[in-house]
């Protein structure tokens, strides 16, 4: 049977029916029109789907919606807004880290999360971040030029 749950996207207020298996992706990308998560594997090992609950980096196809009923969404739409692109994104652009682009929206949100937390990230600190998210396109070189390339967009 359908329940109400109550989401905060990208800072606005949702009241959503939603059935109780779906996946929190499903509800962004299906019902709410947030579409910059993918959907790779369906089962937590690609990293494409990747949000913020709460500020720290989830795969949304492992959480379903009525579990985070109350939660605050981030998802890569929220890095963009007042038409200003977040760090990372310019370093993605700098570098030509984009192929297919499918992996980047979770690549991008969990960069940003490393900067955001750690003052000063190293190479490992950034291959930590980028564990569990596949790109089948790049063979990551530019991706891990990109988040060091970053870095000059995050200084405090
Ligand atoms: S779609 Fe969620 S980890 Fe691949
Ligand atoms: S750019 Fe195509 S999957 Fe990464």
């Amino acid at each position: 049977m359908k329940k109400i749950i109550k989401l905060r996207v990208n800072g606005e207020d949702y009241e959503i029916l939603v059935e109780p298996y779906w996946t929190l992706l499903k509800v962004l990308r299906d019902v709410l029109g947030f579409t910059g998560p993918k959907e790779g594997c369906g089962i937590g090992e690609c990293g494409a789907c990747t949000v913020y609950i709460d500020d720290k980096p989830v795969k949304s196809c492992l959480v379903l919606g009525v579990e985070v009923n109350g939660a605050n969404i981030t998802t890569i739409e929220g890095l963009s807004q007042n038409k200003k692109i977040s760090g990372i994104q310019k370093a993605f652009i700098d570098e030509g880290a984009v192929q297919c682009g499918f992996c980047t929206p979770g690549m991008v949100m969990a960069i940003n999360a490393l900067y955001t937390n750690v003052s000063d990230p190293g190479e490992d600190d950034i291959k930590e971040a980028l564990k569990g998210h596949l790109c089948r396109c790049t063979g990551y070189e530019t991706i891990v030029k990109a988040a060091k390339r970053a870095k000059e967009y995050y200084k405090r």
